[in-house]
């Protein structure tokens, strides 16, 4: 039962790699000019990574449990602590509860994901960066903990200039037309805090920072918000580790884990786009059929998912890879490159059980150089995007651009150096 949990997890976990430091371990940082009355200081709002926000529960009384130990807190009305409870975790009696009540369902008559009936789930501390997850040093540097630290070197102060966007990282924004009250609830808190954090400092504009996941998150905020709103109360728009490609582990987390595919709406985020690896770019190669991005359909029916997964896809989360775009906000992108990426997986018997050979190219250990590349042209060459900056730090891994040590540095020094 304990690996159910573990099946359902691998899919929202990244692998070790990604928690790897790069050359540079983090050094205490200069102190910065800026401090929290520097009257050229503009607020700064933060969306973090994959698994780095944390959830509460509470169940009610149309929960049907897997076991009745699973029901033990039914009806009472107590939030607890959903994600990430290491203890539940760590319990074997616990572990299913937790596989149960984590997972998402797809509602066919709403046309929407939503949680298991009978459990009520909630982002913690919206608004803050405190409730970030830094369960452990290896959390800590890729939920934003070091990039804060430095943040409140310089002079920031959380709820006065600094602010935390958490969002259910189960969830995913869904092409527009398509139900998702997740994300359209996502993007009126949003919204309400971007205007707060103006608000509260003398109506500045405010600053966006978003890593990895949270990208997805952000973008697609700015490009929903009319372009007025954004005009008045977006200064920049610092967008870390995301590129517009997906990345191969996307897929190779679906073909370990089929059956909880579909218990997360944000399982097809991360597949690659055709926008950006087109027909000659194999990515799973077998004796008998190639995939590219453009097979991704047929290379979830090869694995074994039900239609409807091809069906979501092409409705849900494809039309949200290709419509990706510039912001038209001032935007700095800042991704890792020079580390060795997964870029083509081999099942060469064409058994989905067994481990593929990986042919590894150029990247941040997740994210393809092309991936970073395509930014350039998706982004850059957007004749309505005035600003684009894009800065490649050589050597550096997916979650080292927002804890190493020189990585810090850079980022740090780009915020700051948009205030003027
Ligand atoms: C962790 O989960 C268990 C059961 O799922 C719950 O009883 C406990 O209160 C949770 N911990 C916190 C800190 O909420
Ligand atoms: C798939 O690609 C491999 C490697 O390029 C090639 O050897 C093989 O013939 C291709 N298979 C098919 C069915 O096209
Ligand atoms: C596929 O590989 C798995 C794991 O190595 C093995 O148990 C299974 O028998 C293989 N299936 C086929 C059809 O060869």
């Amino acid at each position: 039962m304990a690996t159910q949990l573990h099946r359902l997890l691998s899919l929202l976990f990244l692998p070790f790699i990604l928690f790897r430091r790069g050359s540079s371990p983090p050094q205490p940082l200069h102190r910065h000019a800026a401090t929290g009355d520097d009257p050229g200081l503009h607020p700064i709002v933060l969306l973090p990574g994959n698994t780095c926000s944390q959830l509460e529960a509470r169940l009610t009384d149309a929960y049907r449990p897997p076991s009745p130990q699973c029901g033990a807190a039914k009806g009472s009305g107590r939030w607890f602590r959903l994600w990430k409870n290491a203890t539940a975790m760590e319990d074997p009696e616990l572990a299913p509860c937790l596989a149960d009540q984590l997972r998402l369902v797809y509602d066919p008559v709403a046309r929407d994901f939503r949680n298991v009936p009978g459990v009520e789930t909630r982002v913690l501390g919206f608004g803050s960066t405190r409730d970030f997850l830094s369960d452990s040093p290896a959390n800590k540097d890729l939920c934003m903990g070091r990039l804060v630290e430095a943040l409140e070197q310089a002079g920031y102060r959380d709820g006065e200039i600094l602010f935390g966007a958490p969002f259910d990282f189960r969830q995913a924004p869904a092409a527009p037309g398509q139900p998702c009250r997740a994300f359209a609830r996502f993007r009126r808190q949003l919204r309400a805090l971007v205007e707060h954090a103006s608000r509260k400092n003398g109506g500045k504009p405010v600053v966006i920072m978003s890593h990895s996941q949270g990208g997805y998150f952000a973008l697609e905020f700015l490009n929903r918000s009319p372009l007025p709103w954004r005009r008045r109360y977006i200064k920049h728009y610092v967008m870390a580790s995301t590129g517009p490609g997906g990345f191969l582990l996307a897929m190779q987390q679906l073909v370990s884990n089929p059956s909880a595919a579909l218990s997360f709406a944000s399982g097809f985020t991360g597949l690659p786009s055709p926008k950006v690896f087109g027909p000659g770019t194999l990515l799973v190669v077998t004796r008998v059929r190639n995939y590219t991005a453009q097979d991704i359909p047929e290379f979830l029916e090869a694995i074994g998912l039900p239609p409807l997964a091809a069906t979501l896809y092409e409705t849900r989360a494809l039309p949200v890879k290709l419509n990706f775009r510039a912001p038209v906000v001032p935007t700095t992108c800042i991704n890792g490159v020079g580390v060795p990426t997964m870029k083509e997986l081999v099942y060469w018997d064409g058994n989905f059980s067994k481990s593929p050979e990986v042919v590894y190219g150029d990247g941040d250990g997740l994210i393809l150089l092309a991936s970073t590349l395509a930014l350039d042209t998706m982004i850059g060459d957007d004749p309505r995007q005035e600003h684009y900056k894009s800065i490649k730090l050589a050597g550096t891994y997916h979650a080292g651009v927002i804890s190493d040590g020189e990585a810090l540095e850079r980022v740090v020094s780009e915020i700051l150096g948009v205030q003027e």
